[in-house]
Parts: structure tokens; C-alpha cells; sequence
């Protein structure tokens, strides 16, 4: 059990292991009422480390320790330590085997951590810290191990026997039981072991690598998902093929497998040679998952495969550089999403996930650098900040190496550290060894949190013919983090001139070969830039294509965002400035209930609407007004109540302006003929649905009536769901019940969409204020064991329905805190993340402040609360 108080741990006090082990052979006998696991471990003494003869010291966590030899002599109660949490072994010799046996009971593991049941299976997850509630184990990533796997169990209750690397014996035992040895030559950290044991069906697929070697592939699933595994499997093959082209990466086993579980903590898990899934991150059909299902289904499962090569092959030192791998396969992950569909449309959604939710990490009280310092529980720092931020810091490096010398600096990488546990910096200098580049100011953005804001003014000397823009740069103060120097900020530019023709950037009088197009180098605190004959006052585009993670302050006129929201040649800005209108006519809309709506704001959704010229993928971006999650993160003291109020003004104001230009875009985008995948049957899709939901708004019948026979005759689940959102999000109180329930019936046997069901309905104010949010827990289909049901209910509620969470009496938030402390007992990482929005109580008005905190101080005072809701909590108090 969790104590108390969790320590914090620095990475200032990394030493290296004092023990290596260079092989484990485990052996599970799994059984209904639990599982024994034998464990020899090949240890030798570190040569590199300095610590004498330390004891062996190997961590625990729940495990009943049965019994321990070493060297094949069973040890004296006198010989060791059990410490709960720790096995401590005081004499060892240099080299040695130590045999460890030990009792644990996953059937009663409802953390999710380590070896648990689902839904009848056996799973793992080990990452970060999960392996030691297997066995007595060094649980740190620098430890790297070959791993011998033989797992036993009853043939016919789980004749899918698997582990990581290549199955090398197997056979039958007494009594009905039998075993599958595995055995994976690759040396690795415990928290990529994986083992499945269950009633599953193989799919099959093989791929050839580029050096002719025939991989096989296998996707593993319940009996009722058998038809759901096509399009994970092809996207893998996608993956394979990709990274081959772009990075050089092969892969290294002659067997790839994945599985699906229902129960996860997370996305999924890329173990070597044996992925797991999620459920809802792998299994999709054109009737039960969304085209949003299936984009993040393939950008997960190349996560997960592009891991082998960045993370597995090379890992990290510590759990400090968790971003040396989760940034850059984040980074891969989205140049293979941008390669496979619209960059454009997967830029703006990055960066909409990284401006909403990561920028309101980085100013809150978890803030923590790409690289953080210290920690109490790792789980807690699986974050948007290590993700998403570390493959922004990634991306920057991309763009000042350019394509080649990127390219060059991976494969430098790759081979200088391959089987190794290395840093961010050996990666930063891998890139710096390559290209002759200095990344020393550059490194600021692995250790600085916090997001980098920039300030911008222009003037314009007519009779010189020089632009000038003046760039100022402050990092904010962050928790345990003042006086922060300036970063190294790639900061894209062009200039438009009032033809809306891009001019060409000239940094003195009279050069030519002028581009279009800069990438300015951002490194002290001010810089001034001028550009030479520039005849007009330009338009600035500012950030092209999000160069870099930061906010960027410049006192645009509504002119000026409209002139860009129809000449931009960068795509990102062109929706940028449509954002940053919509912004601020809803600002201008909090402060003045009454004013009038810019009517210009409906001039340019009207050519929006009418726009068949446009990229229909942009056009349909370009549509959704900003989140009422992001016009809160822009906000000092946010009053939910008044944003959610202007936000809803201003769409119904679009929408009853615009009724004939959405219905004949919603006709002009019906009639597809067989459902696809690409870019642009996506966007009619899209464009489609938001245009019924834009006339339920506002109650228009003939909007109705669509929107019932859409959910009538769709042939795909974005469609079905496109008009049962739309639905629920209306005031048709009767025909939305109608459709729920319909919905329900129809799909009750499937948890996926089941799961949809439930968001829809708890993201929605309308059909999910608290009441109805308490009925949906008490349903049938509800269960507190999986966390996609918790976070389809409550997660959903507190996270996007937020007019309803922020309700002023401060019932969402004694809502959420009490659910909070019934799954602290139960599953503490699923606890932890569920808290969040507690967290930010400071960033709203003091009405709403006050009551945040103290549903969160009733949290803090619960009884044996976990080191992981600890941490959040403690920090976002203090
Ligand atoms: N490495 C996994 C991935 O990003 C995530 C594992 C998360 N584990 C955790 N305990 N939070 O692909
Ligand atoms: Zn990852």
C-alpha cells in the first residue's frame, strides 16, 4: 500500500545502478485466485558504479514474497530485507544468480498496474514503475535485461499464451494446463516486459522490411471484435513502411504483435514486440468508430510501433528524460499523420490541443519543464508538457536543422546510443554533432517551464521604405522556477502586401534573391528586424505554421484578421486569424452582453460557407468557433458563465444569419457514395455535421428533420453520431430522449460506442447537467472498474461540459471531488488525472476560486489518499 507522505525525487541525485542484471528468466503460473511468479535474476556488480559493496537493493510493490535464494541456497530470514516496498539483500557477491518467488493476485488489481485481469484475460502494464508489482525487481529504465518468459496456464480458458520477442517451446501439463515459452534477445528495461494470457482470436498480416526479411503480424482480440482489427493492421503496415522511408528504421524481431484490452489507464503501451492497446485506441469499423476514432487510431498504433526505434532500442536513463521518447514519438507520430492525410488540418489540431490544454499546464500548479527536476510519482508526469511540448521543442530543432541535417542527426542518434539508456542532451548533441550546429541557448527549453510569450509592435517608415518589427520575449514564472532566461525561438514571418501578395523579405537595400517566407532566430530578449523596400504598410504573419510553442501578443485590427483570414498563403494562419476574430468578438461580447455582433464576423463565415474553392479540410477547421476551454485559457479570471453566454450568442447569431448558406452546404456536402477516409470525404463530413448543429442551435424544423433521418440512414458512425450530437445539443427535448434512446438500443452490445454515448451526453449542457450526469453512473452500462467509462462520464462532464461543471453553486466541483476520492481507493492514476480541472481553481473569477478549493481540500483531507492524488493536489494548494 501507498504511504502517506510520497517522497520527492530529484533528478539531481541519479546515480548509476549498483547492479546490473543481464538476464531474467520468469516463470508465471497464473490461476483464478492468483499468480506465482518465479524469478532468477543473472546480477553482477555495476563497474561503473562508485558504491562499494551497497547492498542489493531491488524494489516491491503488493507482492507476497514466498521465497528467495541465492545461488541456488534459500536465504535466512537474517540474509535480507523485506521492506514492503523494497527486497534488500546485504551481502551479495560480485556475480550472482538470486532466485525470487512471489505471490500476487491480479484478479484483485483494480490500479491497472502490473499484471491485472480484463475483462477475463490476463494483461500488463509496466511502465513506469508497474513491473515491481510482479516481481521483487532494480525497477529503473538504465537497468537493461534479457528477458525469458514461460507462462502456464488452463489450456482452455487462456490457449493464448504471449510475451515479448520470438515463442521458442512450448507444450502441454497435467491437469489441463499448458505453457508457451518466449524469449527476447533485445536487452531491455523492465517497464517494456509484457505478457497476455486469454480467449483471443489471431489476425494475421505479414510485412516484408526493406531489407526483405518477412515480419509476421498479429493483432490479438475477443472473439466479438474479430471484425475490428482491418484498419489497426493496415496502419501498422503504413507505419513500417514510413518509418523505412523517412528515418532509415527497420524492425528488429521476426514477430510484431498487438492486443486489445478494455481496461487501460492510458492509450496504449509499446512493449517490445507486443504492443496493448486500449480497446478504443485500436479496434474500428466504419459503423462503430468516427473518423476522429480512426485518425487517432493510426496515429497511436505508429506511436506505439514508431517507439521500437525511439524508446526501445533507445531508451531512457532515468524517468527525468521520459520526453526523450514520448516528444520525439510524438514528433514522428505527427509528420506521419501529416504525411497520411492534410498537414494543415494535423498542425492546427496540435497546436489547438497544445494552446488549450498545454499552455494552461505550463501556467498552472503542475507546470514542469520538458525535463523535469523532481517528482513524487512519475505516473503524474505522463503530461501534455512531456508529450506534446517535448515534440514541439523536437519539431523546433527540425526546422532550424532543416529535413536533411535532421535526418542526419537521427541516424546519428540512433547508432551512437542503439541498446542504450541515454538523456535529452545525448539526443540534443547527437542533433548538434550532426549538423555543426550550437543547441547550447536551445537546451533553455528542456529546463525552463512555463510558455514563452511574445510581443510584438511594428512601425512602417514610408519615405525609407522599411518595415520594422520588434520582438520582445518573457518566459513566465512558473512553481520553484523565477528569473528565466530568453530561449532560442524560431519565429516563422511573411509580410502581405495589401493586394494580399506575399512581398519579399529583404533584410538589407538592394540584395535580391529575397524569400517570402523567414524563420527569424529568436535569442535575446528584444530583437528589432527590418525589412528593405517595402513600398506599403504589409499585413504581418506571425508564427507561420506554429513555429514554436509560444503566444504571441500583437495588436491586430479586425481589418487585419480578416484581410489574413482570406490571403494568408500559410493555411495555419489563415485559420489562426479566424480564431483569434471569433476570439475577440466573443471577448467584446463578455464584456458588453448587449453589443451588437461584428456583422464582418458573418461576412467572412458566409464565404466560408460558400467557399468551394478553399480546401474543404481547412474550410471545415475554419468553421468550429474556439472551445469555450480556450477562450478559459486566454481569460485572467475566467467567468465560465459569461463566456459560455457569449460563445452561445455569437453561434446562434451565425447561425440565424446564415441558415440558407448552411443548409445548402450541409445538401452540397450529402451524396458521398461509399464512406472513405481521405482528407476531403472527412471534411464534407465534417462540414456537414457542423452545419446541423449550427440549425439545431437554433431550432430550426428543417434542421430536425435532417438531422432524424441522418441518424436514420447513416451508414457510418461519424454521421450517426454527427446528428445524435446535434441532437442532444438542441432544445428538442422529445426528439433527443427519442434518439438517445434509440442509439442505446442499437449499440448497447458495443462498449466503444457505448463510451461515445455517454460523452455525448455528459459534454453536452443541455442533456448533461449534474442530474442527469448522477443518472448516467447509476446505468447499466456504467462501470467504476473501466476507466473509458469513468472518463466518458465524468471526465467528459468536468472537462468539456463547462458551463455545467463551473455550475456557480459549486455542485460539478463537490461532484467531481467526491468521485475523485471513491477511485483514489480503487485505481489512484485514474484519480489523479481526473482532478485536474480542481486544479486551476486560480485561473477563475473569485466566486468560482473559492469553491474549487474547497472541494479540493476535501480531497487533500481524505482518508489514506494515494501518492499519486497527493502530489496534484499538495502542489495545486500550495
Ligand atoms: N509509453 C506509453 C505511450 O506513450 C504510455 C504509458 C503510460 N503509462 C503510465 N503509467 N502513465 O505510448
Ligand atoms: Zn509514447
Amino acid at each position: 500500500m501507498r504511504t502517506n507522505q510520497p517522497q520527492t525525487i530529484c533528478l539531481s541525485d541519479y546515480k548509476v545502478p549498483a547492479y546490473l542484471v543481464d538476464q531474467v528468466d520468469l516463470r508465471f503460473e497464473l490461476f483464478e485466485d492468483g499468480a506465482r511468479v518465479h524469478s532468477v535474476l543473472s546480477v553482477r556488480r555495476n563497474p561503473e558504479s562508485s558504491a562499494g559493496d551497497e547492498p542489493l537493493y531491488l524494489h516491491g510493490d503488493s507482492l507476497v514474497l514466498e521465497s528467495v535464494a541465492l545461488n541456488g541456497t534459500p536465504l535466512a530470514a537474517g540474509d535480507f530485507d523485506d521492506l514492503g516496498d523494497a527486497l534488500v539483500v546485504s551481502s551479495v557477491p560480485e556475480a550472482f544468480e538470486l532466485q525470487v518467488v512471489t505471490w500476487i493476485e491480479p484478479q484483485n488489481n483494480t490500479r491497472l498496474e502490473g499484471l491485472y485481469k480484463s475483462s477475463g484475460m490476463f494483461c500488463t502494464q509496466c511502465e513506469a514503475e508497474g513491473f515491481r508489482c510482479i516481481t521483487f525487481y532494480p525497477d529503473r529504465p538504465d537497468v537493461m535485461a534479457r528477458f525469458r518468459t514461460r507462462i502456464e496456464a488452463d489450456r482452455d480458458a487462456y490457449p493464448v499464451l504471449l510475451s515479448n520477442g520470438n515463442p521458442v517451446a512450448k507444450g502441454d501439463l497435467e491437469g489441463g494446463r499448458h505453457y508457451v515459452t518466449w524469449e527476447d534477445p533485445f536487452p531491455k528495461p523492465a517497464y517494456l516486459f509484457a505478457l497476455v494470457a486469454g480467449d483471443l482470436v489471431e489476425k494475421k498480416d505479414t510485412f516484408t522490411t526493406c531489407s526483405g526479411r518477412s515480419i509476421d503480424l498479429r493483432m490479438y482480440v475477443e472473439p466479438r471484435n474479430a471484425q475490428k482489427c482491418d484498419f489497426a493492421l493496415d496502419a501498422l503496415k503504413r507505419s513500417m513502411r514510413w518509418d523505412e522511408d523517412v528515418y532509415g528504421r527497420e524492425y528488429d524481431l521476426d514477430i510484431f504483435m498487438i492486443v486489445a484490452v478494455d481496461d487501460f489507464n492510458m492509450g496504449a503501451m509499446e512493449n517490445k514486440g507486443l504492443n496493448i492497446f486500449n480497446s478504443s485506441c485500436v479496434l474500428a469499423s466504419q459503423e462503430t468508430a468516427t473518423d476522429a476514432a480512426f485518425q487517432r487510431i493510426e496515429a497511436i498504433v505508429a506511436h506505439e510501433y514508431f517507439h521500437n526505434w525511439s524508446g526501445n532500442r533507445v531508451t531512457c536513463r532515468d524517468w527525468f528524460q521520459l520526453s526523450l521518447k514520448e516528444g520525439f514519438t510524438v514528433f514522428r507520430d505527427a509528420q506521419f499523420s501529416a504525411d497520411m492525410g492534410s498537414p494543415t488540418v494535423k498542425r492546427i489540431e496540435d497546436a489547438t490541443l497544445l494552446r488549450t490544454a498545454q499552455f494552461a499546464e505550463d501556467a498552472g500548479p503542475m507546470a514542469h519543464p520538458v525535463r523535469p527536476a523532481s517528482y513524487m510519482e512519475i505516473s503524474n508526469f505522463y503530461t501534455l508538457t512531456i508529450y506534446e511540448k517535448g515534440a514541439e521543442v523536437v519539431r523546433m530543432i527540425h526546422n532550424l536543422l532543416g529535413e536533411s541535417l535532421f535526418r542526419q542527426g537521427s541516424d546519428l542518434y540512433f547508432q551512437r546510443h542503439d541498446g542504450q539508456a541515454v538523456t535529452t542532451d545525448d539526443f540534443v548533441r547527437a542533433m548538434e554533432d550532426a549538423s555543426g550546429r550550437d543547441l547550447s541557448q536551445f537546451r533553455l527549453w528542456y529546463e525552463q517551464a512555463g510558455t514563452p510569450a511574445l510581443t510584438v509592435t511594428d512601425e512602417f517608415d514610408e519615405e525609407r521604405c522599411v518595415y520594422r518589427l520588434t520582438v520582445s520575449q518573457s518566459v513566465p514564472d512558473t512553481p520553484g522556477q523565477t528569473g528565466k532566461k530568453p530561449q532560442h525561438i524560431p519565429f516563422a514571418v511573411g509580410l502581405l502586401g495589401r493586394d494580399g501578395q506575399p512581398l519579399p523579405l529583404l533584410f538589407s537595400a538592394g540584395s535580391d534573391d529575397a524569400p517570402v517566407d523567414r524563420v527569424l532566430e529568436l535569442t535575446e530578449r528584444e530583437h528589432c528586424f527590418e525589412f528593405h523596400g517595402v513600398s506599403e504598410r504589409p499585413v504581418p504573419s506571425l508564427l507561420r505554421g506554429f513555429s514554436a510553442p509560444v503566444r504571441v501578443h500583437y495588436p491586430w485590427t479586425r481589418e487585419q484578421l480578416l484581410f489574413l483570414m482570406s490571403h494568408d498563403p500559410d493555411g495555419f494562419n489563415r485559420w489562426d486569424a479566424g480564431q483569434r476574430l471569433a476570439v475577440d468578438v466573443i471577448q467584446s461580447l463578455i464584456v458588453a452582453p448587449e453589443a451588437e455582433v461584428e456583422p464582418r464576423l458573418v461576412d467572412a463565415y458566409r464565404s466560408l460557407l460558400r467557399n468551394t474553392g478553399l480546401d474543404q479540410a481547412l474550410v471545415a477547421k475554419m468553421l468550429q468557433l474556439p472551445s469555450e476551454a480556450y477562450l478559459i485559457e486566454l481569460s485572467e479570471q475566467a467567468d465560465v458563465a459569461a463566456i459560455h453566454r457569449a460563445r452561445e450568442a455569437v453561434l446562434s447569431h451565425l447561425a440565424t444569419h446564415l441558415r440558407d448558406e448552411l443548409l445548402a452546404c450541409y445538401h452540397r456536402n450529402s451524396a458521398q457514395g461509399d464512406y472513405q477516409l481521405t482528407p476531403e470525404s472527412v471534411a464534407r463530413r465534417s462540414l456537414r455535421n457542423t452545419a446541423l448543429g449550427w440549425l439545431l442551435h437554433i431550432g430550426d424544423q428543417q434542421g430536425l428533420v435532417l438531422a432524424q433521418e441522418q441518424l436514420r440512414s447513416a451508414d457510418n458512425m461519424t454521421d450517426r453520431l454527427g446528428a445524435l450530437r446535434a441532437l442532444v445539443n438542441s432544445d428538442f427535448v422529445e426528439e433527443r430522449t427519442q434518439a438517445l434512446e434509440g442509439f442505446y438500443q442499437a449499440f448497447r452490445e458495443d462498449p466503444q460506442v457505448v463510451e461515445l454515448w455517454f460523452s455525448v451526453q455528459a459534454a453536452s449542457v443541455r442533456a448533461g447537467q449534474l442530474p442527469q450526469i448522477t443518472q448516467l453512473l447509476e446505468h447499466e452500462a456504467f462501470d467504476w472498474k473501466n476507466p473509458n467509462k469513468v472518463r466518458s462520464v465524468i471526465g467528459a462532464f468536468a472537462s468539456q461540459n463547462l458551463a455545467a461543471f463551473h455550475n456557480p453553486d459549486g455542485s460539478g466541483y463537490a461532484f467531481l471531488a467526491t468521485q475523485v476520492c471513491r477511485l483514489d481507493d480503487s485505481n489512484p492514476q485514474i484519480a489523479s488525472r481526473l482532478v485536474t480541472p480542481l486544479t486551476r481553481w486560480r485561473k477563475f473569477a473569485p466566486e468560482y476560486r473559492v469553491l474549487m478549493k474547497s472541494a479540493l481540500e476535501r480531497v487533500r483531507d481524505k482518508d489514506r489518499l494515494s501518492g499519486d492524488v497527493y502530489e496534484v493536489v499538495h502542489k495545486s494548494l500550495a
